[in-house]
């Protein structure tokens, strides 16, 4: 496996594939889990070669979040990637995807605004930002998100098509602990208490996926449902609960395919995220 960090010699390197040589392109921050090899595997199995980024993007980060604690095992990441059967790691340095005087940014508009982007000013800026550099530099056939970040995965997918990138998006299912718990980089945040109040997110998304596959739909009967879940378990502070739909993130009232239940909420000083959806068979997916 090649480990590239520097963007100029990346975007050679990606350039250099023959046109039947496709390339799949997954970004991440690090800290890889299974989460994330789900993605590669995904890539490993369509494109003939596959690129991983893994960049920190500080841009994406406000003031008082985690960005200094974020967690950077690089040795172990790179281990699974050569695993994973990975063609390029890149490993860029802040200062070489932003370089002094760089003051070019992807602005999301509204939809930045709305679910996590109300509590996270200008966090999917940056991550618009930092997803077009990477698709500049990686030039995909395809490009793999995941399910799990459902907000970033609709502003990315506004991205691409708003700036005619051409690229396919894959977004691939959440992968969850065997309790329910999603997996994230920022489990490792959290201690045996809070752990243990963190199913309450995935519990919540699966007692109302029982109510809609019930025949429930309307949305606020759903999210009382859901918020009712979240009472039970003082060891959780809800952000938000909303019933919107998957592309605009606007909310709907009747739940059918296209609506995405989504939650945010901490456990301890740990936010954490999760979400469910109703695919176009009208089926409900946690
Ligand atoms: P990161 O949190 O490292 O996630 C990288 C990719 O892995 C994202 O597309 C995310 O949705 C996916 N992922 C994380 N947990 C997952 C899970 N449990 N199941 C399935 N997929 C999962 O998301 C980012 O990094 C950054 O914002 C990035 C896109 C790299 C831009 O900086």
């Amino acid at each position: 496996m090649e480990i590239i960090a520097d963007p100029y010699q990346f975007q050679a390197w990606c350039a250099s594939l023959d046109g039947a040589q496709a390339l799949g392109f997954v970004p991440t921050m690090g800290a890889l889990h299974a989460g994330h090899a789900a993605l590669i595997r995904a890539s490993r199995r369509r494109d003939e070669r596959t690129a991983v980024s893994i960049f920190v993007n500080p841009t994406q980060f406000g003031p008082s979040e985690d960005f200094t604690r974020y967690p950077r095992p690089l040795e172990q990441d790179l281990a699974l990637l050569g695993n994973e059967g990975v063609a390029v790691a890149f490993t860029p340095a802040a200062e070489a995807m932003y370089p002094a005087g760089d003051s070019v940014q992807v602005e999301v508009g509204e939809l930045g605004e709305r679910l996590c982007g109300a509590s996270r000013p200008g966090h999917f800026r940056g991550v618009a930002t930092v997803v077009a550099k990477l698709l500049q530099l990686a030039q995909p056939a395809r490009a793999y998100f995941g399910q799990k970040d459902a907000v970033q995965a609709a502003i990315v997918r506004r991205l691409i098509d708003s700036l005619f990138l051409p690229v396919e998006l894959v977004v691939c299912p959440i992968v969850r602990e065997r309790d329910g718990l999603a997996l994230s980089s920022r489990n490792t945040y959290l201690n045996p208490e809070q752990r243990e109040a963190a199913k309450v997110l995935s519990r919540a998304l699966r007692t109302m996926g029982e109510a809609y596959d019930a025949g429930e739909r309307e949305t606020a009967a759903l999210l009382l449902i859901g918020r009712d879940v979240f009472a039970s378990e003082p060891g959780a502070r809800l952000e938000y609960l909303a019933a919107v739909d998957a592309a605009t993130l606007l909310p709907v009232a009747a739940a059918g395919p296209g609506t995405l239940f989504a939650v945010a909420a901490f456990c301890g000083p740990t936010r954490l995220i999760d979400n469910a959806h109703i695919d176009h068979n009208g089926v409900y997916l946690l």
